[in-house]
């Protein structure tokens, strides 16, 4: 008989290779190579004395088994789930260490508990008392909240498996368990993989919905590269700047709803507020136009929300390479704005700096932004303020046409609700209140004649 041949699996890519090699010729990654058992092939008798048992298919209509989604209390958090929490789903809540995931977790799991549903919180990192003394800042000490710290998945689940299964589970964070079965310390691929396959598996088998809270690492993805991410249903990512006080809750991927509603918090002395209406917090409040400045109704989801873009231009003496740094927005899209101005408009960028900032801390991925960004830069360039109380929206093309944005109408509604009466982007919005004055342009060039050139 054939000596089985040694195989080795790349981790990463999952290349199949005949010998061991420090560099995968696949993916390039550098000790990714392990080696596995040769796949052992059956040769399968189609019927069930293969020893197959029989599934069971239902038809999509099946009536009167839709799980009920659970409400966490939280209506912005309810929102970014898309309504709820499913049954028996797994979420992924990433984000950077301190930004408040312990204390959403911790809000919502002692809302479930009030309600009178079971609610078990784990925490790895911190001990219990630790946990209960936030719990009583909180003002949540009352709440039937099952409380344990431990970090051994397999005990965890045997635990679990002595009591009704809870609405929901909190693990916080997947990257301090580890389990007996696996080899590697905790936080490693193979640990924080085969914790939550366990952890995932009880949620299906249960129907408890399962949080496992995820640490990023420093570019931005959650540790255990991305393997997580495709075993739970839906990745949530909890973002803001420390320094400023609010925070973003996003849906990266969902399977039970749509991935572009935000929920808005404020983190307060008592823990997270929500901000049912976040459309006033990303302006400045300030009273008297300034040259640089452009407001822009953004969509977040279903939502608008009005946004303060500021630029700086700093013309250079000398020949140095001038900088251009962007917070909150795409720094490739900036270059490529700067191109069109340069080229479309004739404005001369090259020897200047360009400083772009999205006021409170907030990121743009709207792509309507380009217009409102080009006019705060026409703005600063020419030291001249906008025209009072405006906003500006739109997608700018590269050969400087000003391209259609989604729910026009919605984002001027909103801005005349909060007292803009100045509207600019392209030609064919309606406005169906006609709420604002409404200045619809073709090309950016059209621009530069209205806010550079007249006033
Ligand atoms: P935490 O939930 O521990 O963050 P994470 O779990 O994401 O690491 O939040 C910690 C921060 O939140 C900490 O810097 C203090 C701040 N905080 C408040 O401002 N108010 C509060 O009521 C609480 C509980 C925390
Ligand atoms: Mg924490």
């Amino acid at each position: 008989m054939a000596k089985p041949k040694k195989r080795y699996v790349c981790q990463a890519c999952g290349s199949v290779s005949h010998r061991w090699q420090g560099q995968c010729p696949d993916c390039a990654e550098w000790n990714t190579l392990a080696e596995e058992a040769p796949a052992t092939v059956f040769s399968l008798k189609h019927d069930l004395s293969s020893g197959g048992r029989a599934v069971e298919f239902v038809d999509l209509d099946k009536p009167g088994e839709l799980p009920t989604r659970q409400a966490t209390g939280l209506a912005e958090f309810d929102r970014a789930l898309g309504g709820g929490l499913v049954p028996g789903s797994a979420i992924l809540m990433g984000g950077d260490p301190g930004i408040g995931k312990s204390t959403l977790l911790l809000q919502a799991a002692a809302k479930i508990a009030r309600e009178g549903h079971g609610v078990v919180y784990v925490s790895g990192e911190e001990a219990a008392g630790q946990v209960r003394m936030r719990a009583a800042r909180l003002g949540l000490s009352d709440a039937p909240v099952k409380l344990a710290s431990a970090t051994g998945v397999r005990d965890i689940l045997t635990t679990l498996g002595t009591m009704s299964p809870p609405r929901l589970l909190v693990i916080d964070s997947i990257q301090t368990m580890h389990s007996d079965t696996i080899e590697g310390a905790p936080g490693t691929v193979s640990q924080v993989r085969g914790c939550a396959f366990e952890l995932i598996r009880y949620a299906k088998e249960t129907g408890t919905a399962v949080v496992l809270v995820g640490h990023v690492t420093k570019d931005g993805t959650i540790a255990g590269p991305r393997v997580l991410e495709h075993m739970v249903d839906v990745v949530m990512s909890f973002e803001g700047e420390r320094s400023h006080q609010y925070r973003i809750l996003r849906a990266l991927k969902n399977r039970f709803g749509a991935v572009d509603e935000i929920g808005v918090f404020a983190m307060a002395g008592e823990g997270l507020e929500e901000v049912a209406n976040p459309s006033m917090l990303f302006l400045s409040g300030r009273d008297e136009p300034m040259a640089g400045s452009a407001v822009f109704p953004a969509m977040e989801g279903t939502r608008p929300v009005l946004v303060e873009i500021q630029a700086l231009i700093v013309r250079l003496q000398s020949g140095a390479t001038p900088r251009r740094a962007v917070v909150g927005w795409d720094s490739g899209r900036l270059a490529m704005l700067l191109a069109v101005l340069e080229s479309r408009c004739g404005l001369n960028f090259s020897s200047a700096e360009v400083y772009l900032n999205v006021a409170g801390g907030y990121r743009l991925s709207d792509p309507a932004a380009d217009l409102a960004v080009a006019a705060a830069l026409m703005s600063a360039l020419a030291d001249r303020a906008l025209p009072d109380r405006s906003v500006w929206m739109g997608e700018v093309s590269l050969a400087g046409e000003i391209r259609a944005v989604a729910h026009g109408g919605l984002r001027l509604r909103e801005a005349a609700k909060l007292g803009f009466s100045k509207g600019f982007g392209p030609a064919d919005v309606k406005q169906p209140g006609k709420e604002l004055d409404y200045c619809g342009l073709k090309q950016l060039a059209n621009l530069v004649d209205q806010v550079i050139t007249t006033e």
